[in-house]
């Protein structure tokens, strides 16, 4: 096979990249790993900054996710017992976020891709890339029928934290930045309506705890857990019991509790990898940066990226300029590590830390949270970080 942009994976970074450039006339291949249906089954974030919406929605993909996302104007954080709302809409002169889940966004792009005839290869197995230092750049993998080869301008890296393409960088090109965090979230899926509308951040002495939600009926819970938690040492009536110690409030508020769909533990980690291209191979996504799941930032991050790309390329299809392509790392480097800092202050801020210094970040946390929750300013910070800054 010969194509301009070869992609690696098929999350919401390799499926809206591939969808960009089709709209831009630039011709792509998307390789994945998986099948079909494990991706589009796969439960990750749901979190949709406003600048995610519109340019989902501009590219033509927004359809379906604005009738079933659910448009959320503000969340709550919830300390000692009470709850105070940060209005997201107040805060920011109108902007919201959308709520509406990871894989929904991956069905929808998937059907755009199909529908106009694109290539997305799934099943793929023992995926490898070569040539994009100099020489012809070529993903190989084997598939249905045999050895496989896609020649191709440029390689997309978009195959997720554990993918091939970043480790295929050679040593002592990439510097890596990390930090990874003492707890995880055991999170879960239920079929049960929300307690609330909108989303509850708790900081609790047992540690933290999130309401979310994925439709009317169908609640998403986290709770702060140890790394390497056992969940078989977590029936359903301890989780609930735990989530409903650690969301409780002075009001008599309860969770509604539902039969457990999913349950899943997710580590911690802030991961960066700069720069995020070498020669003719750009990582995009989660192959290049990880944050923690508390700022609901990595799905953005990802679409994010990936507009970059597609203008760069754009550019040096159209006219032959190489700068944007250039500039690429860059460009999108700025808005990851300000991503990193609101993650990680969100992180820092809600969850519990074990160890010497637990009583005085106890304390600490809770002045921070007095802060956000009593002076516009700071209320008005967490709003902007949180609905995003605009993608253009
Ligand atoms: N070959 C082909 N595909 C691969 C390979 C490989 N060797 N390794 C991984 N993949 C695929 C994965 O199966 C997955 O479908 O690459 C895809 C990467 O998708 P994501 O992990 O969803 O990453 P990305 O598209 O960057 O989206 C980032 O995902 O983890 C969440 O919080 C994160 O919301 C953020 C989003
Ligand atoms: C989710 O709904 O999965 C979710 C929401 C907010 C977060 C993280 C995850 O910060």
């Amino acid at each position: 096979m010969k194509t301009q942009v070869g992609i690696v994976g098929a999350g919401p970074a390799g499926l809206l990249l591939s969808h960009l450039l089709h709209l831009d006339g630039i011709e792509s291949v998307v390789i994945e790993a998986k099948s079909r249906q494990y991706v589009e089954d796969r439960i990750r974030a749901g979190v949709l900054e406003q600048g995610s919406v519109d340019l989902v929605t501009a590219a033509g993909v927004g359809e379906r996710m604005r009738r079933e996302g659910l448009v959320h104007e503000g969340i709550y954080l919830l300390f000692q017992r009470r709850r105070h709302r940060i209005d997201f809409k107040d805060l920011t002169g109108g902007r919201c976020v959308t709520v509406y889940g990871q894989q929904e966004v991956v069905k929808d792009l998937i059907e755009a891709r199909v529908n106009a005839g694109g290539q997305l290869v799934f099943g793929a197995e023992q995926v490898s890339i070569t040539g994009f230092e100099n020489g012809p750049a070529v993903i190989r993998y084997r598939g249905e029928r045999g050895e496989q080869q896609v020649h191709c301008d440029f390689i997309a890296g978009c195959d997720g934290f554990h993918g091939i393409c970043r480790p295929s960088i050679p040593d002592g090109a990439l510097r890596v930045y990390e930090r990874v965090y003492p707890f995880a979230w055991l999170g879960i899926l239920a079929q049960a309506p929300p307690a609330s509308e909108e989303l509850i951040y708790a900081n609790h002495d047992r540690g933290f705890a999130l309401l979310s939600m994925r439709s009317p009926t169908v609640t998403r819970l986290y709770l702060q857990c140890a790394p390497d938690e056992e969940l078989s040492l977590w029936p359903d009536g301890r989780i609930w019991e735990e989530l409903q110690l650690r969301l409780s409030s002075d009001s008599d508020f309860r969770l509604v509790e539902g039969p457990i769909l999913q349950k899943s533990v997710t580590p911690m980690r802030s991961f960066v990898a700069e720069p995020m291209q070498f020669g003719r191979l750009f990582l995009a996504g989660d192959s290049a940066h990880i944050v923690p799941p508390t700022g609901a930032k990595g799905m953005n991050l990802a679409i994010a990226d990936v507009r970059m790309l597609s203008r760069a390329m754009k550019a040096f299809y159209s006219s032959g300029d190489a700068e944007p392509l250039a500039n690429y790392s860059n460009n999108c480097l700025r808005r990851v590590w300000r991503a990193q800092q609101f993650s990680y202050w969100m992180t820092t801020l809600l969850h519990k830390f074990d160890g010497s210094p637990s009583a005085f970040d106890h304390k600490r946390q809770l002045g921070e949270l007095d802060n956000v929750t009593s002076s516009r300013a700071a209320a008005m910070n967490l709003a902007e970080n949180y609905t995003g800054l605009p993608i253009d």
